[in-house]
């Protein structure tokens, strides 16, 4: 890291995410030797915890993802020796001032720059953030929140929620965090784009038919219920993770790689787009299903979900961005749960050769294939293209195949996870993967209306089997746009 020092607290340390994501990945950077030379971790959460808990709680989710070097063991403890706790409440100003001294003894006077990250449900962010900055406003050296999704339920909660982060921290301390644009595939979008010469000149309604931003996961909410069924999986996966992606994919070229370029070309791509309705729009909620001797539970079945509730765990929809290079093309996007499959992808298809002069030629029963470009983000991260090409022999048959850039056979480096690159971004300053306000605006205009009929007229969303492809309906949605699922052939 270009900074010398900084102590990173984890507000919300004995969560899900804290757990699973966040401690690990400090890990992986201090093992890579990417945090600053002097920091410390502080785990903030309400209940009573010593240190050593604490590290006993952090070390079971360590790992050496890279390979298991000798020293592993000996960089865990290193890092576990400077992992510490402080239990307070998050609405607590005496708490954190708590917290505070002990900072300022462990920073020993020295300038001393505080990351903290929010990993907390969103009723009492503000609190929190005022509580936080309360004290660190004293303190020598910069203040950074990373806040976690949600930003509010929709335009209205999210500008108010951005107001009052206003009083207590000035645009550039706020860093809203979306993982997926720090996944490794999403980062190399844009190369893709801007560095070849291929791409690019193709990247526009003249060559592209549709555009496909698909989300899978083969499990339910798992435990996650509560927070899940008062947002829904248009909020939790499509306004943010997916539409981040379809914003980088379809933006214009940025005047520069710096994060205020990139980011105005993002907002210009979002609002561009027009809102969503209704009748472009099919939601499913999953229900059990039965495999042999597992039953797989729906999701009404899970304890922390609402008796009857209406919240989709499925949705699809269609969008169409409204400017020169997009005009008419319809950007298909699917997102759910308990599904076949868990995967992210990109598809772009594109259109007919005109006066293909071997239509007819192909084994398959269509009459023709076109090309197709799919980048998969996850699992098994890869770039591949769909050509079409003579079946070697004497005769003239076509079929598809495909040109693979499979990064497990491309690389030996490991990718890391999202939220190392966002963490080691966040502590450099670098914004560019952050969202600003004024993106997530323009990401609420796009789903709200659509979020509000939804609920106003208790739409129930169509069952689906644990397990399957999803409602049967998605797939007529894409039909009316002379659209198949890229991931269904
Ligand atoms: C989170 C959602 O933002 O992303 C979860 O809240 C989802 O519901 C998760 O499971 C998926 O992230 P990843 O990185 O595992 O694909």
């Amino acid at each position: 890291a270009n900074v010398s020092s900084a102590s990173i607290i984890i507000v919300g340390a004995s969560g899900d995410l804290a757990k699973k994501k966040i401690f690990p990945a400090l890990f992986a950077l201090y093992y890579e030797n990417c945090l600053p030379k002097q920091f410390t971790v502080y785990g903030y959460a309400r209940s009573k915890m010593t240190d050593s808990e604490l590290r006993d709680m952090v070390s079971r989710t360590l790992s050496c993802r890279i390979d298991k070097r000798e020293d592993c063991s000996e960089k865990m403890n290193e890092f576990l020796g400077r992992c510490f706790y402080h239990s307070g409440q998050y609405d607590s100003e005496e708490d954190f001032s708590n917290l505070d001294r002990k900072l300022k003894l462990q920073e020993g006077g020295e300038a001393c720059n505080r990351l903290f990250y929010l990993s907390i449900p969103p009723n009492i962010f503000i609190d929190a953030v005022r509580c936080a900055t309360l004290s660190a406003s004293s303190s020598r050296g910069w203040t950074r929140v990373i806040v976690e999704k949600p930003f509010g339920r929709d335009t209205e909660s999210s500008a108010a929620l951005t107001d009052a982060l206003k009083q207590y921290l000035e645009e550039n301390q706020i860093f809203r965090i979306d993982h997926y644009l720090g996944k490794e595939l999403v980062e190399n979008l844009s190369v893709l784009r801007f560095s070849n010469l291929i791409f690019e000149p193709l990247w526009s309604r003249q060559h592209i038919s549709n555009v496909q931003l698909i989300f899978s996961e083969n499990f339910g909410t798992e435990g996650r219920g509560g927070y899940f069924d008062s947002y829904g999986i248009i909020r939790d996966i499509m306004q943010n993770h997916l539409l981040q992606i379809l914003a980088i994919f379809a933006m214009e070229t940025p005047v520069s790689l710096n994060a205020e370029d990139i980011r105005n070309e993002k907002v210009k791509v979002l609002r561009s787009i027009k809102p969503i309705h209704l009748d472009n729009v099919v939601t499913g909620q999953y229900n059990s299903q039965t495999k042999g001797d597992i039953t797989f539970p729906g999701y009404t079945d899970d304890k922390t979900v609402a008796e009857g509730s209406l919240t989709p765990t499925f949705a699809a929809t269609v969008l169409f961005i409204d400017n020169a290079r997009w005009d008419g093309v319809p950007f298909l996007m699917k997102a759910g749960k308990a599904l076949d499959n868990r995967r992210t992808e990109i598809r772009v298809q594109f259109r007919n050769v005109p006066g293909n002069l071997y239509k007819g030629n192909f084994t398959s029963d269509a009459e023709e294939s076109n090309n197709e470009l799919v980048i998969r983000v996850q699992p098994d991260e890869s770039i591949y293209l769909k050509i079409n090409n003579k079946v070697p022999g004497l005769g003239m048959d076509l079929d598809q195949s495909n040109l693979n850039l499979r990064y497990a056979s491309r690389y030996s480096n490991e990718v890391p996870d999202a939220y190392e690159r966002l963490l080691l971004d966040a502590m450099e300053g670098e914004r560019r993967l952050f969202i600003r306000s004024d993106e997530l605006d323009a990401a609420w205009a796009i789903f709200t209306p659509l979020l509000r009929e939804l609920e106003e007229k208790n739409i129930t969303p169509e069952g689906y089997p644990f397990g399957s492809q999803g409602p049967i309906s998605a797939q007529h949605l894409a039909s009316r746009y002379n659209v198949r699922w890229g991931d269904l052939n």
